[in-house]
């Protein structure tokens, strides 16, 4: 009895400790060791971000797909659509997509009421 249980006990420790292991790594991730949220304002991060990664096609003179992001008027009027096509992946088009952190960043801002902040 006991030559079958101990194995059995010391593979069911194991398994606890890596799953453990597993679990606080992910909540690192999560929680902001690598996603910095203590910035999600207009003026310092969507509006910096979207100029880099979307004004040039949607300027105000090149208005690809008949959408101007050039300034805060417009990003306001444009933030539910662009977060979608940021989500899908389709925008940035022909760029690799935004990361998790930003589209995280992007979200946080639009909860807190998509201030001009
Ligand atoms: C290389 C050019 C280019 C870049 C960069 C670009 N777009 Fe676009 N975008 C387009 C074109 C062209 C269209 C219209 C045709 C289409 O929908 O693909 C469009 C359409 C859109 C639309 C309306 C259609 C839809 O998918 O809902 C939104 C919203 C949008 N873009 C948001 C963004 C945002 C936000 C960024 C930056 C993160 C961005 N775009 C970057 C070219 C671009």
């Amino acid at each position: 009895m006991l030559g079958f249980m101990r194995p059995t006990l010391i593979y069911i420790s194991l398994i606890t400790i890596l799953c453990n292991s597993c679990t606080n790594n992910n909540k690192q991730t999560l929680l902001g060791s690598i996603c910095d949220t203590t910035d999600t304002k207009f003026s310092t991060f969507v509006n910096p971000l979207i100029t880099s990664q979307c004004l040039s096609c949607h300027s105000n003179s090149l208005a690809s797909g008949g959408i101007s992001l050039e300034g805060y008027d417009n990003v306001k009027a444009h933030y539910t659509s662009s977060l979608m096509a940021i989500k899908a992946g389709t925008m940035p088009s022909g760029a690799p997509p935004l990361d998790y952190c930003a589209i995280k960043k992007i979200e946080i801002w639009i909860q807190k009421g998509a201030n001009n902040n």
